[in-house]
């Protein structure tokens, strides 16, 4: 054993020896110390298995994109409502000639050509193997394996670029960005002891039942939050719900869905399908996925005739982010809103991915499209529970300032904050102006609690709340209560659809991004939680407590279709 030692230590110098001297030239342009927590490394890549890498150019003027955003989004702005075209988005995103010949350049002298995969020239696709981007990164490609769930990944730790690349390329990916290894289902509840109890709402009008953790329906929903069932029919409207990681429905569940719950639509209301990367829409019971059947069943049967499209996507959870926001990016006329109820712990991708995922959800913004995210079901610990966590872990993309992200409440009929319903303060994005006064208001009355477990200077998220526990919904076959801040955000954004809906039919632009407006004009329109609190690390310990005014579980509160009607004025 001790011969064939040394025997290693040799052939490992002689590959040493072996890079190519261009190497020098290269400097390492990303790198993480390890894996994300929860990943093990199993050994290396096959050479031969084809990477479907992202290589991101530098934009001409991202500051440009943001000033454009708040100029289009804040109510007081003379501009507001103003949203960009295709074509003045893009002038900001556009990369300089000279970059994008720079990045063509490198990829072609290693026999490469790329593919421009986004309306502004700011995204390449390029399938190169394992080996070869072994070589063209200085990259390590490696099988990673999440020990919970046992999901594999190629991942590398650490890249490198030519030195002269600098500024002209942002990043490549997939490198050292893991993706959420939790094929994204909502936590289901039990029915507990609570739930038993539940009652016959004792307001006569109320359609809902009361208790800790009644189920819903969305004619319970429709009530508390003061929407019309009326239908809704403006042209022009439009809604997506994405769906990832081999998230999908059927049309017979949502026909049952609708035949039991909204016997008023017809029965036949069927979503607009959309595929990215090879998403599909598989009919089969079998291959049906509860997270798709409550985003589409919820989307579609609180928005009364708004079409609805279900965009499935395929492929890497991450890269399948992008491109969903860059299809977005390349329509003329997006829908108004997405709702996601996906995302990642935000260590696990890097900063240079997230800023620029981020920037892209600027530009929807600035387009006039209002993307939702769910805000994660972890309470401070992830997207997921984590008793392990030491310190608390923000959620991406919930924490990135250019979505609206939307945490959970429970109890009926006056609502609390719930003990998973995620949220906290981003390590990546400091707090944005339109939030300054509200955070800052939650943090003087914090005082000490938790001092070094979150960053004080970051973004604090979520923004709005929705009820996300039992909601009743159609799974292969069945009625089955489903909870989650994946109910609440599809709720939310059924509210901005409406609203959507009442404006353009007065004549006026769609809201697009919201948040400057929600903690304005908008609070008028929302419902402060202020009791609950979530988990932390442990079950132990609490993360932290809803309060008066904004707070990290609840954010500004629920919404009221009526008031928040009143609020843009009409
Ligand atoms: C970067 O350096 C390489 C190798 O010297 C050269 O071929 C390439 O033209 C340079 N690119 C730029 C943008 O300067
Ligand atoms: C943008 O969409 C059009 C179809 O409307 C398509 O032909 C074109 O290839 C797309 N561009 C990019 C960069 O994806
Ligand atoms: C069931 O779904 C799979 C994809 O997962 C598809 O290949 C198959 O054709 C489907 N079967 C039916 C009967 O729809
Ligand atoms: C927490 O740590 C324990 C002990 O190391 C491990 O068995 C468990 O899988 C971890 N849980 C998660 C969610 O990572
Ligand atoms: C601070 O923590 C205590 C419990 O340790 C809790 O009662 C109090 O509500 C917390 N304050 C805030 C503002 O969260
Ligand atoms: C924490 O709570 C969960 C859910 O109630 C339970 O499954 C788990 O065993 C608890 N963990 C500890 C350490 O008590």
């Amino acid at each position: 054993m001790f011969v064939s030692r040394s025997l290693v230590a040799v052939l490992l110098s002689t590959l040493a020896l072996s890079k190519p001297l261009a190497r020098d030239l290269h400097v390492v342009h990303e790198a993480r110390a390890n894996a994300p927590s929860g990943y093990v490394l199993t050994g290396p890549a096959s050479p031969e298995t084809v990477l479907n890498l992202r290589v991101g150019l530098v934009e001409n003027n991202v500051d440009g994109l943001i000033s454009a955003l708040y100029d289009v989004s804040d109510p007081s702005s003379a501009n507001y409502g103003q949203h960009l075209t295709q074509a003045e988005a893009n002038s900001y995103l556009t990369p300089t000639a000279e970059s994008a010949s720079a990045v063509n350049a490198w990829l072609s002298t290693n026999d490469l050509t790329a593919s421009v995969i986004s309306s502004a020239g700011d995204w390449l696709a390029v399938d190169v193997p394992v080996s070869k981007a072994n070589e063209l990164l200085g990259a390590d490609y490696s099988v990673f394996t999440h020990v919970e769930t046992g999901k594999q990944t190629i991942r590398t730790l650490s890249y490198s670029i030519p030195a002269n690349l600098t500024g002209h390329l942002d990043l490549v990916h997939p490198t050292i960005s893991f993706p959420d290894p939790y094929a994204k289902a909502p936590l289901e509840l039990k029915r507990s002891g609570s739930n038993a109890i539940a009652k016959r709402s004792t307001d006569a009008s109320s359609p809902c039942e009361e208790g800790e953790y009644p189920d819903v329906t969305p004619d319970c929903l429709l009530y508390l939050y003061d929407m019309p069932s009326t239908p809704t029919i403006t042209p022009g409207n439009g809604y997506a719900v994405t769906e990832y990681i081999e998230q999908w429905a059927t049309y017979a569940d949502l026909k049952t869905y609708l035949e039991d719950f909204r016997p008023d639509m017809s029965p036949d209301t069927a979503w607009i399908y959309q595929s990215i990367d090879g998403g599909i829409n598989p009919q089969n019971e079998s291959t049906a996925g509860v997270e798709a059947e409550l985003d589409v069943q919820y989307a579609i049967g609180l928005t009364t005739d708004v079409p609805v499209t279900f965009i499935s996507v395929g492929g890497d959870f991450l890269t399948g982010l992008l491109d969903t926001a860059l299809t977005l990016l390349n329509e003329t006329a997006p829908p108004q809103v997405m709702s996601t109820s996906y995302g990642d712990d935000e260590d696990d991708v890097s900063e240079a991915f997230a800023y620029k995922l981020c920037n892209a959800y600027a530009a929807l913004g600035a387009r006039g499209v209002s993307v939702v995210y769910a805000s994660g079901d972890g309470g401070v610990s992830g997207g997921h529970f984590d008793p392990n966590c030491t310190t608390f872990l923000p959620v991406f993309p919930a924490a990135c300032p250019y979505v609206t992200s939307v945490g959970a409440t429970n109890s009926l009929p006056t609502q609390t904050a719930t003990y998973f319903s995620g949220g906290g303060f981003s390590n990546y994005w400091t707090r944005p102006l339109y939030q300054e006064g509200a955070v800052a208001g939650y943090l003087a009355r914090l005082g000490a609690n938790n001092t070094g477990l979150y960053n004080p200077s970051g973004r604090g998220y979520p923004d709005v709340a929705a009820y996300g526990v039992n909601f009743d919904v159609v799974y292969a076959g069945e009625v089955t209560p489903v909870s989650g801040t994946s109910c609440s955000s599809p709720t939310f954004g059924s509210v901005i659809a409406l609203l959507n809906a009442r404006l353009l039919a007065a004549g006026r632009p769609t809201l697009g991004f919201l948040n400057p407006f929600l903690y304005t004009s908008g609070i008028a329109g929302l419902t402060d939680i202020t009791t609950g609190s979530n988990l932390a690390c442990s079950n132990y310990t609490t993360g932290f407590y809803a309060s008066e005014g904004w707070d990290p579980i609840t954010g500004l509160g629920t919404p009221n279709f009526a008031n928040l009607l009143t609020a843009v004025g009409l």
